[in-house]
């Protein structure tokens, strides 16, 4: 592991270099990019990759055999390889492009849901989902007649196996749980609970769009039948997401949508589908966003993924250190950094999180308000709105001290402006 003179786990002015967007000025002031949950910046490596796909060897894949056909396929799979070593896939075939996570847990519900679950199954979730893991399964359970339950969480924001047995039971067909909260940064334990899901003959979907960029994600050690993530939220572009599962689980599944890439034979009456994983991969895919997806797992294997989520934990836990300063600000979430991701969701006693945004804003400093995509859990704490600064590879402590100080000063602003919506 890389360690810098300043005794950082690497370099993070190094790695800052990497990233164009973050030297720019905004409202005047030094860019503070703390919106990473939302989407990551891109380094120059993922940009480079997309400008090279264009400018060299632009050409549509699998159909063609001239050269700069060629070239895109093999880059296009060497692409899948790269995502396939990250998660430790046991084949590329078990890596599927998609265009984001939403797009990986539809496909799963289309596909594997339809075919295999009926009125009167469960299908169990967290408290905790983005909406794209819990619409999904609520619209299922319209369709089919399956219930939805739910995983509670505690007090404090973890999430509560002591009814797990109660909860998951013979009647279980599918689990399907975030591996970190997009809202609390509360890591869920997704091992126990496929464990649990396995014994009773369920499958397990994990939501990664907040784990995988930021720690070691490895789904044979996890036993996860299913991982959804984006590659924008881990420095690749956008339009670009992942679903990987079991070859033989995406084997006996039915397309998710039909025609081009995934067909394998066509008469007049009828077609016979392609191999995995072309089957799930219909029309042209995003061949320039999957070779700079690529790109970015190259990036991030690079810094090293213990790297990473070291650093995130240690910026966590000094990021909490300096919210516990602060009086009036409350953190909506565990407050124990061992137990959570760099994403801190907080609110301030008088001043409504859409003010704090737009105060930092005003100091170059970049957090989300709001709901989050998670309306039922931000209103379990009593909330409409929370405001959410989060953190990623290139953040660093000054960056946490600038937050705070534009925290102290949105307060006085607003104090004296006499804000007291709630
Ligand atoms: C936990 C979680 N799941 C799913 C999503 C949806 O990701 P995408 O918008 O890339 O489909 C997000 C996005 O913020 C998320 O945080």
């Amino acid at each position: 592991m890389k360690t810098s003179r300043r005794g950082e786990i690497y370099d993070v002015m190094k790695v800052r270099e990497d990233f164009p967007v973050l030297a720019r000025k905004v409202n005047g002031h030094q860019l503070v990019y703390l919106d990473n949950a939302a989407t990551s910046q891109k380094p120059r490596q993922v940009i480079a990759a997309l400008v090279d796909y264009y400018e060299r060897y632009n050409a549509n894949v699998h159909r063609g055999v001239h050269t700069l056909s060629i070239e895109a396929t093999d880059a296009y799979e060497e692409a899948r390889a790269k995502v396939q070593k990250f998660i430790n896939a046991p084949v590329p075939e078990s890596v599927i492009w998609t265009r984001n996570t939403s797009e990986s847990i539809n496909l799963v519900a289309y596909a594997y849901a339809r075919k295999h679950l009926k009125a009167g199954d469960e299908i169990v979730t967290t408290v905790m989902e983005h909406h794209s893991d819990l619409i999904s399964w609520q619209q299922i359970c319209k369709e089919l007649g399956t219930r939805l339950r739910f995983i509670p969480r505690t007090e404090e924001g973890l999430i509560d196996l002591s009814t797990i047995d109660e909860i998951i039971s013979a009647r279980t067909k599918l689990v399907a749980v975030t591996h970190m909260s997009n809202v609390l940064g509360t890591i869920v334990p997704v091992r126990e609970i496929a464990e649990r899901a396995h014994a009773v003959g369920a499958v397990i979907l994990v939501d990664g769009a907040q784990s995988v960029p930021h720690m070691p994600v490895d789904v044979q050690d996890l036993d996860c039948d299913f991982l959804a993530f984006s590659g924008h939220k881990m420095l690749g572009p956008t339009g670009i997401g992942v679903l990987y599962g079991k070859p033989e689980i995406l084997e006996d599944m039915q397309p998710f949508m039909y025609g081009s890439d995934m067909i394998l034979e066509v008469s007049y009456e009828g077609a016979k589908w392609n191999q995995l994983p072309y089957k799930f991969e219909a029309g042209t895919p995003n061949i320039a966003d999957a070779i700079a997806t690529g790109a970015a797992v190259d990036y991030l294997e690079n810094l090293g993924m213990d790297a990473v989520w070291r650093h995130e934990q240690q910026l966590t836990a000094y990021a909490l250190r300096r919210f516990a300063e602060l009086e009036n600000y409350r953190v909506v979430g565990p407050t124990d950094p061992s137990l959570r991701g760099g994403t801190i969701s907080f609110t301030h006693d008088q001043v409504h999180p859409h003010d704090l945004g737009t105060a930092l804003d005003r100091l170059g400093i970049a957090i989300r308000t709001g709901h989050h995509c998670a309306m039922p859990l931000v209103k379990s704490y009593g909330h409409a709105a929370v405001a959410r600064a989060s953190m990623y590879i290139y953040n660093h402590e000054g960056e946490i001290d600038h937050l705070i100080e534009g925290l102290k000063q949105a307060e006085g602003y607003f104090s004296h402006a006499g804000s007291r919506r709630s």
